[in-house]
């Protein structure tokens, strides 16, 4: 796990600081936004969304823009079932449960959303969390604590290294989807000491997806637990829409299934389900669950709906792998750089030459009207430059040509292709 913010040979220092003032550590990233800014690009991480029209488009700078960047996989956020559930919910319930699920917060829409998920995965226990950020915090630092060890891939999700930090386990990192990797450090742990591997089905910033099959096998003869993190490829990837695990067949050998509601379902919040007898004691437990107020009735109401009608999305799963594969194809024709050779999820990421240019090609592609997601270091791995498309199964075919042409006609004229 990279030590917080690293500091390079010779930092930059602001002038005019005070002594002690704390923000000096943010001195070199301060300098890296300022110097983007000066170059005269609109600022890519503070972009407004002044209307959103549907789940594919919204008013961006005044102008309707195409949505590319939203992680809304599925497009249930304007589901005409899920906005008069929330709305029913709203009115019912109230506005939100001001307490914590262990208190006054749960009320008959969370049990409903945990039966749901339940359901939706076919496993005996569900636990719903504020947020998927709280989900990995939650279980990973409850399960794993001092004197264990937590084996995790090196492009892990921030809230993954968060949840091991909070536990204060031990962090043993392998490199990215390196089954071998992953197995000689799981050799390397004693083997009395608990341990559990932390995986990803599809990693976000590349749009890959990983080998579980080997790795959870190799965890299991290894005495290990093993958590995967589905947040990318719940509701698409799988016959049922349950993942990578279900799509490599190992769903029943994974101990935790962590998820979010912030992509597919289409609202906010996040989960585990697990088929481990003690699970419930969890509830008790895991301070990110009970040390925070629950979710507000209407997003319980939104989810659970959501998430039983993504049980009968093959249609939109299907359509979404069409869209997937004629926009890596369409980029990669275009010659476009992008992260994997074949597309493997529902994110295609093109890789740029440096953040200049990437922020160039970001802002070139706003004033076409398509909003992509840029990322940077350190978020992305090996110092890449990145901007991540994600699709939805809301793209029309014609939305997915009109966004190849937009890429060709930016592309060309910063001079990325
Ligand atoms: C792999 C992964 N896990 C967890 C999360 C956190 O989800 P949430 O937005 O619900 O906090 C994300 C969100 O980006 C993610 O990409």
């Amino acid at each position: 796990m990279s030590e917080g913010i690293s500091q390079p040979d010779a930092p930059v220092v602001r002038e005019g600081r005070a002594k002690g003032d704390l923000f000096a550590k943010f001195d070199d990233l301060i300098a890296m936004r300022e110097g983007l800014l000066a170059s005269g690009v609109e600022d890519p991480f503070n972009l407004v969304m002044e209307k959103v029209l549907s789940p594919t488009r919204a008013i961006c700078n005044g102008r309707e823009t195409i949505l590319l960047g939203t992680y809304n996989y599925m497009g249930m956020t304007f589901d005409p079932d899920v906005i008069e559930a929330g709305k029913q919910a709203l009115e019912e319930f109230g506005s939100g449960t001001t307490g914590s699920r262990v208190l006054n917060g749960t009320y008959q829409g969370h049990k409903e959303c945990e039966d749901a998920l339940k359901e939706f995965y076919g496993m005996d226990h569900a636990m719903v969390f504020s947020t998927g950020y709280q989900a990995n915090l939650g279980i990973i630092s409850t399960m794993a604590g001092k004197g264990d060890y937590v084996v995790l891939d090196i492009d892990s999700h921030a809230s993954i290294y968060d949840g091991c930090a909070m536990g204060r386990a031990e962090i043993v990192p392998f490199r990215h989807n390196d089954i071998e990797a992953l197995e000689k450090r799981l050799k390397r742990i004693p083997a009395e000491a608990g341990k559990l591997v932390v995986l990803e089905g599809v990693y976000s910033m590349l749009g890959d997806v990983a080998p579980l099959k080997e790795m959870v096998r190799v965890s299991k003869e290894a005495g290990a637990m093993v958590l995967v993190d589905e947040a990318h490829s719940m509701g698409f990837i799988g016959e049922h829409g349950r993942g990578v695990a279900e799509a490599q067949g190992v769903l029943n050998d994974v101990d935790f299934v962590i998820g979010t509601f912030s992509k597919s379902v289409g609202t906010v919040g996040g989960f585990c389900v697990s088929n481990h007898p003690d699970f419930e004691i969890m509830r008790l437990v895991c301070r990110p669950y009970v040390f925070t107020a629950s979710l507000p009735p209407s997003v319980v109401a939104t989810a659970a709906t959501s998430i039983r009608k993504l049980m009968h999305g093959s249609n939109k799963r299907a359509h979404l792998w069409e869209n997937s594969r004629t926009l890596h194809k369409g980029l990669k024709d275009l010659g476009f750089q992008l992260g994997t050779d074949e597309p493997q999820s529902a994110i295609i990421a093109v890789i740029m030459p440096d953040l200049t240019r990437g922020a160039q090609m970001w802002e070139a592609l706003l004033k076409e009207g398509l909003y992509v997601n840029l990322a940077r270091p350190p978020a992305t791995p090996a110092n890449m430059t990145l901007l991540r498309c994600s699709l939805c199964a809301e793209h029309s075919e014609d939305e997915v040509t009109t966004i190849l042409g937009m890429f060709e006609r930016a592309g060309k004229a910063t001079g990325i292709i």
